[in-house]
């Protein structure tokens, strides 16, 4: 029957772990507690209850001990609670640094998935195992909810803005992946699962499952398509009509209206679709907006290729932290306020394209 009926989800990430301990801890802590009270109730009830028609109580001065006992002991309790439920929280949100990023795209009524070599999935998300990963997640239409109940794991995904969530799985399996989110009709079955896999087992899972480029190399491709390069990396002798982007990600950008801002994936994603919005001191809002042209996959390629887009030595850009070509997760230089227009070296750029 338990099987059937279990009384918790699996548990099976580093979270889910910690979720679990606090919560059985002060399920505990709750019932005693109520079994005390209760108790000292009923006992009362029948120790001080009123045994003739005469009887009058006694007046009480109180009794110093007892009243500092019983503030003291829930004070430290629920200050307790309180330092293991922010530790707990801040671990949730808090991914680490050596995090890799999946893109999920919610839609009625499915959850499109990239992995950062490139895989594509719909409603099934493999992951290796032991590898904490960062979910970064925008929807195409309403709000929609990733859920992991086996990773106590529950972000909303909303449209025009990327929300995020991570994990790392601790135990190989198949576990119910839901919308939490009412979402129109279909809700219900806006499900699916995540697949963690021993690490080998994934690659050949990769391998095997999509041959096709990087998330990092559509991008590319589709920066070259949409003719992004003609404005924001012109070849030789050309005025830069857009800033260039070489080393953006994490830096921060000052705005033409003063405002000054950290460049991250929905200021990347809002450049793009509604680029206006946003423009670069020392630059005209001359770039059209591409909304509606690029799906939010395709958006999620492009913030990846701008991502990885490392500054070029000597151009006083912060740089890209090591290793992270994969990870995607650039340091931000402490303090830096490297000019959002570094100087032009159309030595360094490719050949305009033909066009
Ligand atoms: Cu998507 Cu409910």
């Amino acid at each position: 029957m338990r099987q059937d009926l279990p009384l918790f989800p699996p548990a099976a990430s580093t979270g889910a772990h910690q979720v679990d301990a606090i919560t059985y801890v002060w399920l505990v802590v709750a019932a005693v507690f109520s079994l005390l009270i209760a108790g000292l109730i009923l006992y009362f009830m029948s120790r001080y209850r009123r045994r003739s028609e005469d009887a009058v109580g006694a007046p009480t001065e109180g009794h110093l001990v007892l009243e500092i006992v019983w503030t003291a002991i829930p004070l430290a309790l629920t200050l307790g609670m309180f330092a293991w439920g922010a530790r707990v929280f801040f671990f949730i949100y808090r991914p680490p640094s050596n995090a890799v990023e999946y893109f999920a795209v919610g839609k009625q009524w499915m959850w499109k998935f990239q992995h950062p070599e490139g895989n594509r999935e719909i409603n099934e998300l493999h992951v290796p195992l032991g590898q904490p990963i960062k979910m970064i997640m925008t929807s195409e239409d309403v709000i929609h909810s990733f859920y992991v109940p086996a990773f106590r794991m529950k972000q909303d995904v909303l449209p025009g803005r990327y929300t995020t969530t991570w994990f790392k799985a601790d135990r190989a399996g198949t576990f119910h992946l839901f919308c939490a989110e009412y979402c129109g009709t279909e809700h219900s079955r806006m499900i699916g699962s995540v697949v963690v896999m021993e690490p080998t087992d994934y690659e050949a899972w990769l391998s095997g499952a999509q041959p096709g480029q990087s998330i990092v190399a559509s991008g590319a491709q589709l920066f070259e398509s949409l003719a992004c390069n003609t404005c924001h990396r012109p070849g030789a002798g050309m005025a830069a009509r857009g800033p260039r982007l070489e080393g953006l990600f994490g830096r921060q950008v000052v705005l033409a209206d003063g405002r000054s801002l950290i460049a991250n994936e929905d200021y990347i994603r809002e450049s793009i679709v509604a680029p206006a919005a946003k423009v670069v001191a020392g630059y005209q809002p001359i770039m059209p907006t591409f909304q509606g042209q690029v799906t939010e996959e395709q958006l999620v390629q492009l913030v990846a290729y701008v991502k990885s887009l490392a500054g070029t030595p000597g151009e006083g850009t912060p740089a890209v932290a090591e290793g992270a070509t994969r990870a995607g997760t650039p340091a931000v230089a402490p303090g830096a306020t490297a000019p959002t227009t570094p100087p032009a070296h159309p030595a360094v750029n490719p050949a305009p394209q033909g066009r």
